[in-house]
């Protein structure tokens, strides 16, 4: 599919999703959020696409916010559209993404680059990445999920001084805070991005999505993660891949699931 703001490429089962406009530090725009919501409703669909890394193009950002231009003059039932729309087609589409979604970080994170970067499932930095939630500075607060997933990243202590400052943290400082997994060369964050979507790739996809359903429980209101993973530990011994994960151990041969 060919799109104007996101470029999109499968390499042997890793689809890389990236975000191009880049004479604008990948500022998202409504254009580019119906687009990566597109990508990754694709990416559900595919069955030859089991991890997805986003990252953005060029050497300076990664998303360097949403585009300010877009939303200088809205009214405040408008803003509240515009979160909660963004929300709902795009960062919690992704944190609730069936297959494993990496965000390889390489420059700037701020504002809801940051947040998108969050709703991956967790996130890998080239040591030139800065990150931070500027929006109190415009006089906002974070609207596609900072204020949320940041405290659960990093913790409230953490979280609040980084909104209130609106301050950027470096690369080396977010590996400190657990808000990235692992810190790179800037040539290196995709090859070593990639080299960790390969090992995921090795595992039953089917279920790596009932992990990520699982583990997700944990942070939605009203809902007991524990039970969650009963129900799911449970739905797993029913799966083909249960079978061909225990007889490969059992046969001494590697596992070729059959899941998609
Ligand atoms: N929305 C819209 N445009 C943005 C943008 C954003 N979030 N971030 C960067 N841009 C644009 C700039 O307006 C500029 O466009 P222009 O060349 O047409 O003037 C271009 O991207 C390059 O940015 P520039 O500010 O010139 O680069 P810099 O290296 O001097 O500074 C940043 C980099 C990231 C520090 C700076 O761009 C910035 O503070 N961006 C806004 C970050 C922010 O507040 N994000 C949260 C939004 S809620």
């Amino acid at each position: 599919m060919e799109f104007e703001n996101i470029v999109t490429e499968n390499n042997e089962g890793i689809l890389h999703i990236i975000i191009n406009r880049p004479k604008k530090l990948n500022a998202l725009n409504k254009d580019t959020i119906q687009e990566l919501h597109e990508a990754f409703t694709d990416a559900r669909e595919d069955e030859e696409v089991k991890v997805v890394i986003l990252t953005g193009s060029g050497e300076k950002a990664f998303v360097a916010g949403a585009d300010i231009s877009e939303f200088a003059d809205f009214s405040a039932e408008e803003g509240r559209e515009l979160a909660a729309k963004g929300q709902a087609n795009l960062f919690d589409f992704v944190a609730n993404f069936a297959k494993p979604v990496i965000a390889a970080v390489n420059g700037f994170a701020l504002g809801g680059g940051l947040e998108l970067a969050m709703a991956a499932h967790f996130r890998v930095a080239s040591d030139n990445a800065k990150m931070g939630l500027p929006e109190t500075s415009l006089g906002l607060i974070p609207g596609y999920g900072g204020t949320q997933r940041l405290p659960q990243l990093v913790g409230k202590g953490r979280a609040m001084e980084m909104i209130m400052t609106a301050g950027m943290i470096d690369a080396k400082q977010a590996l400190q805070y657990n808000l990235v997994n692992h810190v790179c060369e800037p040539e290196e964050l995709i090859g070593f991005t990639e080299k960790i979507a390969q090992k995921i790739m090795r595992n039953s996809l089917v279920a790596m999505s009932a992990a990520i359903r699982a583990v997700n429980a944990n942070y939605e209101d009203g809902i007991n993660g524990f039970e969650v993973e009963i129900s799911e530990f449970g739905s797993a011994f029913a799966t083909e891949d249960f079978k061909e994960g225990t007889s490969a151990f059992l046969n001494k041969r590697k596992a070729d699931f059959p899941g998609k």
